[in-house]
């Protein structure tokens, strides 16, 4: 079947139902706006079964999104959306960018959940939006910016609870949305260890802790098994959910 996109982690096909696309997860990881190249093996897989889990999860709490089932593993069948080209980050610890980019020290606690947005724009690299470049650039209405930061926040307050059960702090994650023809507003794209900060509770070296796409981007090594622990704490806990 002809790609009707390539991403850097995915590769969407259109299916013979116009209104679903097939999804299917690559073992490939950049990192930096992909000046750093690699592969992480089992990838493709984990972050797909992270993912439909994690919506199945949040679907189960409310949050409409795209996710409908996983035909076979590193495959995911989602609803066709026009993709808003925001990247919505919500930090409840300070990390990565935020500490670069402010001097605040890693791993400080934030007085409350900070909801920032990116432009998905690769060839800009990203770029943080303040508000009035964000309503300047009109890629969503105000009352659907006011639709991404609630649901970012809902959905913040979800997965902090759910990970929380894995003994795993969220530190920040990174989410997409996208309108179906109706124009409602839908979580899209992944939620994986490539776009959450996941520390494992039991941990505290700074580095041993790292669960997620850091191991990575830092060179921190076993990135495998820490992706590995993710999907296992994940599966365990909607098993126990009962999901
Ligand atoms: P940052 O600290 O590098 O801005 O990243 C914030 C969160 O967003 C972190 O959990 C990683 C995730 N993220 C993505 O999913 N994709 C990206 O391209 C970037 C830069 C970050």
């Amino acid at each position: 079947m002809e790609k009707r996109y390539e991403g850097k982690a995915k590769i969407l096909y259109p299916t013979t139902e116009p209104e679903v696309l097939l999804t299917v997860f690559k073992d490939d990881a950049t990192a930096f706006n992909a000046q750093k190249r690699g592969q992480i093996q089992g990838k493709g897989e984990i972050n797909c079964a992270v993912s439909a889990a994690l919506f199945r999860f949040l679907g189960q709490r409310g949050v409409a999104h795209h996710f409908l089932d996983c035909p076979a593993p590193a495959q995911m069948r989602v609803k066709a959306l026009e993709i808003i080209p925001l990247e919505v980050v919500v930090r409840n610890i300070a990390a990565g960018s935020l500490c670069r980019e402010t001097g605040l020290a890693e791993g400080q606690i934030l007085p409350a959940p900070l909801v920032e947005f990116y432009l998905k724009n690769d060839a800009l690299g990203d770029p943080l939006l303040t508000p009035e470049r964000l309503f300047l650039l009109d890629v969503a209405r105000p009352e659907e910016v006011e639709t991404l930061k609630t649901s970012a926040l809902a959905i913040n307050q979800h997965l902090i609870a759910f990970f929380a059960d894995c003994d795993i702090t969220l530190v920040d994650f990174k989410l997409e949305f996208g309108r179906d023809p109706q124009g409602q507003i839908l979580l899209a794209d992944e939620i994986s260890p490539d776009t959450c900060r996941l520390w494992d509770r039991g941990q505290r070296d700074p580095q041993a802790r790292v669960l997620d796409k850091d191991r990575f981007r830092r060179d921190l090594g076993q990135v495998e098994s820490a992706y590995e622990t993710v999907r296992e704490r994940v599966l365990a806990q909607i098993a126990k959910l009962g999901l």
